[in-house]
């Protein structure tokens, strides 16, 4: 939809589909890249959060040597996959730079066409003046972001005819993405500096610390909800950009409140279930009982 491929259209129809290429399209690779770095964070943050909020009700419990073992192993995981998400949302941005310049532009409220563009973080719009208040600046980093070079003239929202650009919106998700990746990043750099050195190492269990994880896992889920947003958002009024708009591709058909109803109801439904059956599966079943029968059997903790 961001960058369509492997058809061509004629009158109006789209012919000669060829479906590989449309799958293995420009933006094939970077998207991925980012997808897969971003879904192993947040698994590996979502167990860490377990794991730190097992060790903050109970510290001496009998299962804490095993929480233990998985804070440390979850906390490495995360920060690996945290700093390829970096590298790759970077690689993202240059994508964005040369493929779709409008979506750059409008994550960043970057109105004129010039080269030493600031990054803007956070702020607050004015629509009519495009004056942005509040937010913080750093000079020449969108230039540095869309091509490693500050002096990159990075594209404008002013040259862009005005009913081809997406909702100004969009900057915040952008912002609240990142943000989240920096906080994941500094909890877990900080976690794995208390194992590295001997003096910081009374820091690991430290209260603090452990709270300061257990957020990792809601910020880690919650910036993967931002990035959709931010992506989606950020290709309108485009549904196949250049070709189709939203507007084209609405449907007309009735009854589509009752099915959007239903599957509320549905995901509801499974949201109950699945919470009662892991609640049964784990709820007073020490998972160090696992970790001793596996040893009885002569295997390794
Ligand atoms: C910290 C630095 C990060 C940077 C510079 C960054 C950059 C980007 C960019 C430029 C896009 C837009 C791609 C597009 O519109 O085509 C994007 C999308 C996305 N981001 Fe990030 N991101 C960062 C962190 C994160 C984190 C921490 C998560 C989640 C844990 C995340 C999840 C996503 C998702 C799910 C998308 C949509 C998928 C896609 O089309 O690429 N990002 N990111």
């Amino acid at each position: 939809m961001n960058t369509p491929a492997g058809f061509e259209m004629k009158h109006g129809k789209m012919v000669n589909v060829q479906p590989f290429e449309a799958m293995f399209n420009a933006s094939f690779l970077v998207r991925a890249f980012h997808v897969v770095a971003t879904a192993g964070m947040t698994m590996a943050f979502l167990l860490a959060a377990i794991a730190a909020f097992k060790l903050l009700k109970n510290k001496f419990s009998k299962d804490a040597e095993y929480h233990k073992k998985a804070l440390k192993m979850t906390m490495i995981v995360g920060f690996i996959n945290t700093l390829l998400a970096m590298l790759a949302g970077d690689m993202s941005a240059k994508f964005l730079h040369k493929v779709q310049p409008e979506k750059l532009a409008a994550y960043e409220w970057h109105f004129d066409t010039q080269s030493k563009a600031d990054l803007v973080f956070f702020g607050v719009l004015n629509d009519k003046t495009q004056e942005v208040h509040g937010a913080i600046k750093i000079p020449g980093m969108l230039s540095f972001l869309a091509d490693n070079n500050v002096n990159t003239k990075v594209k404008g929202l002013n040259d862009f005819p005005k009913n081809d650009l997406p909702p100004l919106i969009v900057h915040y998700f952008f912002d609240l993405m990142v943000s989240m990746g920096i906080f994941c990043f500094i909890v877990s750099g900080l976690f794995i500096l208390t194992l590295i050195f001997k003096k910081l190492r009374k820091f690991t269990l430290n209260k603090g610390l452990l709270y300061a994880v257990l957020l990792t896992g809601p910020a880690s889920l919650l910036a993967i909800e931002f990035g959709w947003f931010l992506t989606e958002m950020g290709r309108q009024p485009w549904i196949v950009r250049g070709y189709m708009r939203v507007s084209q591709a609405a449907t007309q058909a009735g009854g589509i409140t009752l099915v959007t109803i239903m599957f509320g109801l549905l995901y509801l439904v499974l949201l109950v279930t699945s919470a009662y059956v892991l609640l049964r599966m784990f709820k007073n079943k020490p998972a160090q009982d696992d970790v001793d029968k596996v040893i009885e059997k002569g295997g390794q903790a």
